[in-house]
């Protein structure tokens, strides 16, 4: 058995860090990957839904006035899921829930969707066996992790070399498992996997991929916010479209 889920946004300092980054304050349009990662989606009238570390329950309100019929969001925080039921629509279900144990009933969805909530998961293949048999046939998953290059190393962090410039060093990048970071609190921990490990674990279940990106700031973005240049050097994060 697996020791039990670290809940860190039940942490208060840590939910109180959370709750004042953009993507906390402004939703789906604070959050800088999102134009990349809503491509990805199919359109969503009609659709079965559901959201796997919902967290506020943004998309899930898009998914919803987006036109899905139904739409369930998952998350172990209780705050999380407290903001959501508060921002909700009464439509959209909301339910405590660890993704190491994640039970979905077969052939139920349209599309499963994950934003920045899998590279905390141990037990990312039973997650993903569990996610393809939801799926009806040709439903779609599409979720977004923090990027290998970004979970891998021992000190991640951007450290100057000789001349000053900031580099981002990467070690241990094939040794996969936890990492303990100090994003936002200290001993926050991540899941570090490789690129190929996510792929192949898709690939080893018959899922089709449709699309994959290595997200980073484009020209627009870098022009609106100087500030985000650096991460092109790393991207933070990985985009996944595929599909059953
Ligand atoms: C970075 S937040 C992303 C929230 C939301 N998906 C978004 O993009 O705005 C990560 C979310 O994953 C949830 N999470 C982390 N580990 C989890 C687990 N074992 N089971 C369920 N949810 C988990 C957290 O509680 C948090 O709400």
């Amino acid at each position: 058995m697996s020791p039990p889920a670290q809940n860190i946004y039940d942490n208060d300092a840590f939910f109180a860090a959370y709750g004042k980054l953009r993507r906390s304050v402004e939703g789906l349009g604070g959050a800088p990957e999102w134009p990349a990662l809503s491509a990805m989606l199919p359109t969503m009238e009609g659709l079965n839904v559901v959201d796997l570390g919902c967290g506020f329950g943004w998309f899930c309100r898009f998914a919803r006035e987006a036109g899905a019929a139904q739409v369930l969001g998952l998350d172990i925080s209780e705050k999380m899921l407290a903001r959501a039921r508060e921002a909700s629509d009464a439509s959209i279900a909301y339910r405590r829930t660890d993704l190491e144990e994640l039970e979905l009933p077969a052939a139920a969805f349209d599309l499963v969707y994950s934003s920045l909530a899998l590279h905390y998961i141990v037990n990312l293949g039973d997650v993903f066996t569990t996610v393809h048999r939801a799926l009806v046939p040709g439903g779609r998953f599409v979720f977004s992790v923090e990027h290998p290059l970004y979970t891998a190393p021992s000190r991640p962090g951007w450290h100057p070399d000789d001349s000053g410039r900031k580099r981002w060093l990467v070690d241990r990048y094939l040794e996969e498992g936890a990492r303990a970071t100090n994003w936002l609190a200290e001993g926050v921990i991540k899941q570090h996997r490789t690129v190929a490990t996510y792929l192949n674990l898709l690939l080893g279940l018959g899922f089709r991929l449709r699309r994959v990106e290595e997200w980073g700031p484009s020209d627009a973005q870098i022009e609106a916010h100087p500030e985000w240049a650096l991460e092109r050097d790393r991207p933070p994060f990985l985009l996944v479209s595929a599909e059953r």
